[in-house]
């Protein structure tokens, strides 16, 4: 009678202790996320310097990412060229955080050198107007009409009819992207390996086949023509119509993924 007791005494402190670790550990994770938004806004906040950003991209983030930041499928590392300015922001706070995984990432931004709001700004603003990559790895080719339709049903509403995303909602691009990277990307996000993300996002990624995670990823990873603008930002602050923008147009002034 008395071991019982014990035992059941034991099991008591055990579920406690359980229940309490979870809740702190969803105090922690909702502490991190918090701090993570705030250095976002500020970071946005901030005035560039595209040529401080060319520079520590070459000192820091080339050797893995490219010298033209177009990424290495076959190692993972995606293409950051042309990648939207905000979500570049939030994906460096959300390693610094530990709320997005990944360890190669989080080694650099806690350097030192790079765990510093005006770097990230200065990075961001220098890829998102990089040239984007021209020539993603792609899937086999096989599912592209299901890719598609899964694309345009489930993800267009958030990522743009053309995948461009927008700088307004943190929504990246998917376009000129390596196919690897994507399904990669896809299976980790609805894996909770992003803390900072909508719950729906998850789920909508979690709902996708296997056939379906790979079908969409390929089509996507087929997006690298250049986008065609409706209106543009002019260097003089007057707005052009660029339907007829062109990969040469984008190389000079005006980057390819800019929202409307
Ligand atoms: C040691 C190799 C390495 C270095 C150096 C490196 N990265 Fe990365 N980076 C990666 C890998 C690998 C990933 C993919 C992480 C994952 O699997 O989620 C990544 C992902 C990213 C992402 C997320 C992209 C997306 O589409 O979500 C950003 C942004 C990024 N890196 C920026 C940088 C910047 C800026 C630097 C330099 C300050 C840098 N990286 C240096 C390896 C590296
Ligand atoms: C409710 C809006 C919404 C919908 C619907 C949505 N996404 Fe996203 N997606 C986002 C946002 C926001 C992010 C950025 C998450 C973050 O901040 O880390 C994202 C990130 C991603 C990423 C990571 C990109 C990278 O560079 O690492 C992939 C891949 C992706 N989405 C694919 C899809 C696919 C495929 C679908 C459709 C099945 C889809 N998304 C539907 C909003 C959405």
């Amino acid at each position: 009678m008395c071991r019982h007791r014990l035992v059941n005494v034991r099991r008591f402190v055990t579920i406690v202790g359980l229940v309490a670790a979870t809740v702190l550990n969803a105090q922690v994770a909702l502490a991190s996320t918090e701090r993570a938004d705030a250095l976002v806004h500020s970071t946005l906040q901030l005035d560039v310097d595209a040529r401080r950003g060319s520079t520590v991209f070459a000192q820091h983030c080339a050797r893995c990412h490219g010298n033209a930041a177009v990424g290495d499928a076959a190692k993972g590392i995606p293409a950051l060229a042309g990648q939207r300015k905000s979500y570049l922001v939030k994906q460096l706070a959300d390693f610094l955080e530990r709320d997005r995984a990944g360890a190669a990432m989080h080694g650099v931004v806690s350097q030192q050198a790079i765990a510093e709001p005006q770097v990230w700004a200065d990075v961001a603003n220098f890829l998102s107007n990089l040239t984007p990559q021209p020539a993603p790895a792609t899937g086999d080719g096989g599912q592209l009409q299901l890719g598609e339709a899964i694309f345009r049903d489930q993800c267009a509403s958030c990522h743009a009819d053309d995948g461009r995303g927008d700088d307004d909602g943190f929504v990246p691009s998917l376009r000129n992207q390596h196919y690897p990277y994507l399904v990669q990307q896809i299976r980790s996000i609805s894996r909770w390996h992003r803390a900072n993300v909508e719950s729906d996002l998850v789920l909508y990624l979690d709902s996708l086949s296997a056939d379906e995670t790979l079908a969409v990823a390929d089509y996507l990873s087929r997006l690298s023509t250049p986008v065609r603008d409706r209106v543009v930002l002019q260097p003089d602050g007057t707005l052009k119509d660029a339907g007829d923008q062109t990969q040469a147009d984008c190389k000079q002034s005006v980057p390819c993924t800019k929202p409307d």
